[in-house]
């Protein structure tokens, strides 16, 4: 079947570790970011770089498998074409998903939180260049919330909500960092996800966003912080999310 001829409704954009969640889906066509005109490709180990059309349960979807984020050298325009382009094909609801590090105590790694706000700390935006009020007062759709909410109490898997912090990185944040964070209200932090939400709203979009916990923040725990960590612990969580998506979408 040609990508062209499909219509998908949502899509979803895959984090680290998480491009596993595509094996849950009946897969139509796999589109490559170097076959569409205008689309940046990611250098980092775990981002695929590629669109997959599918279903999950009886719903047509279009998944980003990878991203690129700011850190990589990208600019905000840039890292947003994918949802421009998603927007541009008829999608009208986006599933956001990235793997954060957790700074709210009762917030274990291995968990997922989904997103009822956040903190654009990344100090731009991919608005900029006019006047572009846009409201920001609800985001992440109260609707949306909702739905998954109810879904995963009836499948009996936690999912916590909370506020995610979008940083610009690439390094992982210091102790002090964490904590100045976390007094900003932060319950998840990590280097994405915060532009494309801004992107799709202006758009019109309902959004969701999902940050699967893969660790504890710095200074939360003993130990150090590896992007090794963040991919296993990421491909274990897929599979939780994909049972809930499944039954709401
Ligand atoms: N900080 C920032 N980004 C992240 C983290 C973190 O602890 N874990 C996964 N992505």
């Amino acid at each position: 079947m040609s990508w062209q001829s499909l219509r998908p409704e949502w899509g979803l954009v895959l984090g680290s570790g998480l491009g596993s969640f595509v094996e849950r889906m009946e897969i139509f066509a796999s589109v490559p970011y170097s076959e569409i005109a205008g689309l940046p490709q990611s250098s980092v180990p775990g981002h695929a770089g590629r669109f997959v059309f599918g279903k999950i349960g009886t719903t047509t979807v279009v998944a980003a498998q990878g991203r690129v984020h700011l850190y990589e050298g990208k600019s905000a325009a840039e890292v947003t074409a994918g949802v421009r382009w998603m927007q541009s094909l008829g999608v009208q609801r986006l599933v956001l998903t990235n793997a954060a590090g957790t700074c709210n105590p009762a917030f274990s790694p291995g968990s997922w939180m989904m997103l009822n706000d956040h903190l654009n700390l990344t100090h731009t935006t991919p608005l900029l260049g006019g006047a572009n009020f846009f409201d920001m007062s609800e985001v992440y759709s109260k609707t949306l919330r909702a739905r998954f909410s109810k879904v995963a109490a009836e499948l009996g898997t936690t999912l916590h909500e909370g506020v995610y912090a979008g940083l610009l990185g690439p390094q992982y944040e210091t102790p002090a960092e964490v904590r100045m964070l976390r007094t900003l209200g932060a319950d998840a932090v990590g280097m994405s996800t915060v532009l494309e939400a801004i992107q799709a709203r202006a758009l019109g979009m309902e959004v969701a966003g999902f940050s699967c916990l893969t660790n504890w923040a710095a200074g939360l725990h003993p130990g150090t912080l590896g992007h090794a960590e963040v991919l296993e612990t990421g491909k274990a969580a897929a599979a939780q999310l994909a049972a809930v998506l499944e039954r709401a979408l």
